[in-house]
């Protein structure tokens, strides 16, 4: 899937973004004010404001990864690859992100990751372990998520791989859901995360999902403010039109994004898709095009059917 303006990817093969230097965390000064400034209830859901992460020397992931052996690479994204890993410290299996060096491009997104995720704590946000910041290079270290992510399992599936039931969908919606609306209204200022699509839904045992990739949050508006002025950030498919449009990043951006990936859940198209037929590339245009009604009135039944399901007895519908 391409970027918009100044974006994030969605497909594992696309290319770096051409920029990522933009509105987050630009100073350690302002690192210092997000990390004065946040604040997490500590009743909500297991948010409890410590600052948990721990550092790690890069021979020490070197080691945990067998010297970043292909074998254990998990997947590749905008900002680098995404290993599996062993610390010999805890003998805990990890994954472990190591950014791209090009430049310090990325440190931004770096930075703000480890300050979010180190104060923000709900069981469906991933858990950061650690990081390393050892010269040049800079890795994150996450909780190990055994299923991968949510697009994995959604989209462009090997034939022998079993198909997501409904049960199982609307799990990881309600859970995705519950980890957006900590970060909205639990965390104070509230955090509007803004990089909310398939790839970054990941999944535990039975399918738990937690919410990762924090490098583009942003802390959200306070008192009567009723957004934040930002350089637009995204995935094409994912953001906000008014957003897009404006620079203004409110709560509900992530809002917007949340429904595109509950389109994608409930229909199994991917959110962008050029393969497909002329009108039917983005899929919000899609399902709201009236002509649907028309041209492909098995599939709005479809949709309908399945929306119903979230009411009505879902383990009887089957999918797809
Ligand atoms: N904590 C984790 N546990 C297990 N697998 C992971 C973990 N984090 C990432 N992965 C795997 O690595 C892949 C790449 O992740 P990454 O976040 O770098 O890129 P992305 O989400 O696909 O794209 P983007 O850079 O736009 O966010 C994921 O799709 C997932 O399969
Ligand atoms: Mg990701």
């Amino acid at each position: 899937m391409g970027w918009f303006l100044c974006p994030r990817k969605s497909s594992k093969k696309s290319k770096k973004p051409n920029q990522k230097h933009n509105d987050p965390i630009s100073s350690a000064s302002e690192k210092l004010k997000l990390n004065s400034s946040l604040d997490v209830n500590e009743n909500s859901n297991g948010g409890s404001g410590r600052i948990a992460a721990q550092t790690f020397t890069f021979r020490e992931l070197a080691a945990a990864t067998k010297n970043f052996r292909a074998d254990c690479l998990l997947g590749e994204g905008g900002f680098g690859r995404v290993y599996k890993g062993r610390l010999e410290s805890s003998n805990q299996v990890v994954a472990i992100k190591q950014l791209d060096r090009n430049g310090l491009q990325g440190n931004r997104e770096f930075l703000v990751e480890v300050l979010m995720l180190s104060l923000l704590h709900h069981p469906n946000l991933v858990n950061l372990i650690g990081y390393c910041a050892d010269g040049d290079q800079r890795l994150l270290v996450y909780e190990y998520m055994p299923l991968g992510s949510l697009e994995d399992h959604l989209h462009d599936l090997p034939p022998d791989k079993k198909r997501l039931d409904w049960n199982t969908r609307m799990k990881i919606a309600a859970g995705a859901a519950k980890g957006l609306e900590y970060l909205h209204d639990k965390a104070n200022p509230p955090v509007i995360y803004r990089d909310l699509k398939c790839s970054n839904i990941l999944l535990g045992e039975d399918y738990h999902p937690k919410l990762s990739d924090f490098g583009l949050a942003k802390l959200g508006p306070v008192g009567d403010n009723t957004h934040v002025s930002t350089r637009v950030m995204g995935t094409y498919g994912y953001c906000a039109p008014e957003y897009a449009m404006t620079g203004q990043l409110t709560l509900k951006s992530d809002v917007y994004s949340f429904g595109v990936v509950l389109l994608e859940i409930i229909t199994g198209r991917k959110a962008i898709d050029n393969s497909r037929a002329a009108g039917e590339h983005n899929l919000v245009a899609w399902v709201r095009d009236p002509c649907l009604l028309c041209y492909d009135n098995l599939c709005l039944k479809n949709i309908n059917l399945l929306v119903l399901g979230l009411q009505y007895r879902p383990r009887e519908h089957v999918l797809f």
